[in-house]
């Protein structure tokens, strides 16, 4: 018998490619991409088919949904916060009309279908804007309603985001046309990889300064030492992805989640680096820019909401996440 379909969005990402491999072990879909570029080649063996192409091509979407029958999106296209400030036009189409295309594509196929399809959407702690150091400390795990006054175009998107996928599951001409998007949406911390590395973000210091310390690459911080965000585990980013997207509906109440990982400054991780690679040659030198935006988002996250109504706990405190998945995977890739 056929396994149902997933579809993934900008799969050649991070995420994307975790989630391939995740998929693929255990087994419980065909997955299908898009990407701006062909799939990696490592990768293609894991999915039934692979497209390139760009997200605001609103024909491909429709051919890539009419050849396969996808009751799952994981739409993971974006341009991140560093990214984005460079060009915030770009990120605006990007993140905000490319997300409301595969929306409405999600929409359709939901009619043709005659189900819901489930989508799950990446937010992220840029969603929030924290207006002062003090204000950030004082706040400590901040709750999904609090200081959502992002700094950056890309927290402004996913912000807006998260209330386009809240319309489109519960208002959107639900009653002319029948169909349902099932949208979920994850506010993710700051991601590190054992395996890759993000581009375009801002809380890139983190796995930059790692894999730098890894390669006996200098590095020099674009934050400074104090700077303080929530991180996670790429595995536990993954394993919150399908928690949510397997959740029953029924147990959920609301569309948004924060999750949480650990709360790390800049200069503890230079310390695991330096204490694993000795000699690693790090060093501060900030930029203005980000290193205000990394002060503009909170210093850890409330999860609660996500515990109480799918389960979520992560795996990987700092300790574990460093010990016993970062640094041994890091250093079994560099002696080979
Ligand atoms: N990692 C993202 C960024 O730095 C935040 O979601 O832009």
């Amino acid at each position: 018998m056929s396994k149902p379909v997933a579809l993934i969005t900008g799969a050649n990402g991070e995420i994307g490619r975790a989630l391939i491999k995740r998929l693929a072990e255990e087994g419980r879909y065909d997955v299908v991409t898009l990407d701006l570029v062909p799939l990696a080649e490592p990768l293609r063996p894991f999915v039934l088919a692979s497209y390139a192409g760009n997200i605001m091509d609103k024909y491909l979407l429709d051919e890539i949904v009419a050849h396969h029958d996808a009751i799952v999106v994981f739409h993971l296209a974006a341009l991140l916060s560093s990214r984005g400030e460079r060009d915030p036009e770009l990120a605006h189409q990007v993140n905000v009309e490319g997300t409301l295309h595969v929306l409405r594509m999600a929409q359709n196929q939901s009619v043709r279908l005659g189900q819901p399809v489930r989508f799950l959407f990446p937010s992220t702690i840029a969603v929030y804007g924290l207006p002062s150091l003090a204000e950030k400390a004082k706040v400590g795990k901040i709750r999904e309603e609090q200081w959502n006054l992002p700094i950056t175009m890309y927290g402004c998107n996913k912000l807006y985001c998260e209330h386009l996928g809240r319309y489109f599951a519960h208002h959107y001409r639900r009653q002319q046309s029948g169909g349902r998007v099932d949208f979920r949406a994850i506010r993710f911390p700051g991601l590190i990889s054992a395996d890759t590395m993000p581009t375009g973000g801002t809380s890139d210091y983190g796995p930059e300064m790692l894999h730098a310390a890894a390669q006996k690459k200098p590095y020099s911080c674009f934050v400074g030492p104090d700077a303080r965000i929530p991180f996670m585990a790429m595995p536990d980013a993954i394993s919150a992805i399908l928690a949510l997207i397997e959740a029953n509906p029924e147990k959920l109440r609301a569309t948004v989640y924060n999750i949480g990982g650990f709360s790390i400054s800049a200069n503890e991780i230079a310390e695991r680096a330096r204490r694993a690679f000795p000699g690693a040659d790090i060093s501060y030198n900030p930029d203005a820019v980000r290193a205000s935006i990394v002060d503009s988002w909170p210093e850890d996250v409330d999860d609660f909401r996500a515990r109480r109504d799918f389960g979520w706990r992560h795996e990987y405190d700092a300790d574990r996440a460093f010990d016993e998945y970062l640094l041994p995977r890091i250093t079994g890739q560099k002696s080979g």
